[in-house]
């Protein structure tokens, strides 16, 4: 374990267990960053309490303890220890870094299998500007728990099912299959969809047949599922034209849609009644999961069948966490779903407990993703108040990033290359540098600067890096060391990536990929100071300061590639 926080972290520790007895030994010694020092820790304060004794002679016993530490240890005000590692220390460990393919990053034991239901996008409507955060932030967890050794399975549990696909099978059947298919290729689900509901309210004949339509599809009508199929496989073959465009690593395989579930609903319903977890409620059929009430103090229902016999959102999700359990063998289960839906999941969570369909080392999460705003601060919509085409927003996107690269003389191959690396590169950082939950602002002008916790910052700060390569005419590979951080501002790169490891453990366990954003950012800004008060290639430098200077640089750039890559984010290799 590379990681300073947590070598100084353990190290403490075993002084605790040392001088004051093996029962301090899982005290957090609160090992922070420190203004004075490289960390301070802060135990002595809280252990002195306890033990009834100065704080500051705590402290002293504790340096005692770490006279053999490769560093210096001094105890300052109160009672703090200020910790600064040796120089040859992290020299060290960041060479070990460099030479561990794996920078570092250890995988987990045991392992797991995560299953992680994200994008899930709505056939019956647009997929919409929100289904692109969760799409982009779902991505990054699987590639992170992948990366981290997990077995992952990915759930694109598409609404592909339901009352509504009665009225656009029948619309379907009006415009023609042909014109059908190209409507959906093209992305104008929603002028589909309204499209079949304006007839739907309007005109009485059709109401008929929608519902009609609707019976035939759920009693399974061979000529009826074909037209679903007409109608599914042109939407997904739009929703792959997003995927495809982001990058992102959902196929087809992935797709574990409402309807898949439509088979197990009976028995999901049956079963859940005869357990008594779930009972009839004025002709619904209801769980009451403990500890949720309504407004009027009354146990608020998860309504599996309704009362006129149709089932719903949560019955499919009652039987997908069965089979999530049972079937997929998952360990931990992550819905990367709208925070709108933050009830629905606790109650389906709550109520599968309930059912013992959950048990209790299965952990299930729902990852909950803010809202998408427009500039008005209101949901994200086109000025004319629609909602956004996702194609459309993508190639926007490419076009603003084809225009910020414009005077740079690329070719027009090699300028679409990275234009579309940079558009698709801004899109995604922005989604994922703001925590999950939080919602926020859609601004191109913003997530396509060039400057700031931005995409094409990051990946600018990583074309800068090579282009030091290619001026030294080497491959990043080529440089192994030896690393020597002499400088401040190499020492503090230095120090400052050996947390990477952890970090990447961190925000796979904790679903937060803003925190990789951030140490990916902070990553950049060092190397802009080390590289401004440190020369790499200039004549001057001696050949083992060069050397290690390339190390480093080669190690800062393996770092924010991996890192970016963690995230799904394209890195072009010159910009
Ligand atoms: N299709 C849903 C929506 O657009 C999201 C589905 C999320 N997953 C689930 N198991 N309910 O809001």
């Amino acid at each position: 374990m590379t990681d300073p926080q947590i070598v100084l972290t353990e190290r403490v520790q075993q002084a605790l267990a040392h001088a004051f007895g093996a029962e301090h030994a899982d005290a957090d010694p609160l090992i922070r960053p420190s203004q004075f020092a490289d960390f301070q820790a802060n135990v002595a304060m809280s252990l002195a309490k306890r033990l009834r004794r100065a704080p500051r002679e705590v402290a002293e016993a504790i340096r005692a303890e770490l006279s053999d530490f490769p560093g210096t240890v001094e105890v300052s005000g109160p009672g703090f220890l200020n910790i600064t590692l040796d120089d040859g220390w992290i020299a060290a460990e960041a060479q070990r870094m460099l030479d561990d393919p794996r920078l570092g990053v250890g995988t987990v034991t045991p392992t797991q299998t995560v299953v992680i239901d994200y994008s899930a996008p709505n056939a019956a409507k647009e997929m919409h500007v929100g289904h692109l955060r969760t799409t982009i932030v779902g991505d990054a967890l699987a590639r992170l728990h992948e990366h981290v050794g997990n077995t992952v399975i990915r759930q694109n549990h598409l609404g592909d099912w339901g009352t509504p696909f009665g009225m656009l099978i029948e619309h379907l059947l009006d415009i023609g299959e042909e014109a059908a298919v190209e409507q959906l290729e093209a992305g104008q689900g929603t002028e589909f969809y309204q499209a079949a509901r304006a007839k739907f309210d309007g005109d009485e004949a059709f109401k008929q047949r929608a519902r009609v339509r609707v019976t035939t599809l759920q009693s399974g009508d061979p000529d009826t599922l074909r037209l679903w199929h007409v109608f599914m496989d042109a939407t997904v073959r739009y929703f792959n034209k997003v995927y495809s465009l982001l990058g992102v690593t959902l196929t087809d395989a992935d797709i574990a849609g409402e309807s898949m579930y439509n088979p197990m609903l009976e028995r999901t319903c049956a079963d859940l009644e005869a357990s008594g977890t779930a009972e009839l409620s004025e002709g619904a059929l209801c769980v009451f999961p403990p500890g949720f009430t309504g407004s009027d103090d009354k146990p608020l229902p998860l309504i599996i069948r309704k009362s006129d016999g149709g089932y719903g959102y949560a019955t499919t999700d009652m039987a997908a966490i069965r089979y999530r359990v049972h079937d997929l063998k998952a360990g931990r289960i992550l819905y990367v779903v709208g925070a709108d839906q933050a009830l629905h999941f606790r109650m389906v969570f709550a109520a599968a407990q309930q059912a013992g369909w959950l048990p209790d080392e299965v952990s299930a999460e729902h990852v909950q993703i803010g809202m998408m705003l427009g500039k008005d601060g209101r949901r994200f919509k086109t000025r004319s108040g629609e909602s956004v085409k996702l194609t459309d927003l993508l190639d926007e996107a490419i076009e603003r990033a084809t225009a910020a690269i414009a005077d740079r003389g690329y070719d027009a191959a090699t300028q679409a290359e990275i234009a579309r690396a940079v558009g698709m590169g801004a899109v995604k950082y922005a989604d994922l540098s703001v925590s999950h939950d939080s919602e926020y602002v859609f601004d191109f002008d913003r997530m396509l600067g060039f400057t700031g916790n931005t995409g094409p910052y990051m990946q600018y700060a990583t074309a800068r890096i090579r282009s030091i390569f290619r001026k030294a005419d080497m491959e990043p590979a080529e440089a192994q060391g030896a690393i020597t951080p002499g400088e401040p501002a190499e020492r503090a790169l230095s120090l400052h990536l050996l947390g990477f490891g952890e970090l990447v453990a961190q925000v796979a366990a904790q679903s937060e990929p803003h925190r990789l954003c951030a140490f990916l950012f902070e990553t950049a800004s060092l190397f802009s100071t080390f590289y401004e008060q440190c020369p790499v290639l200039r004549t001057d430098v001696a050949p083992e300061v060069r050397a290690s200077r390339l190390a480093l640089c080669a190690l800062t750039l393996r770092t924010l590639e991996t890192g970016l890559d963690l995230l799904g984010v394209p890195v072009p290799e010159r910009m």
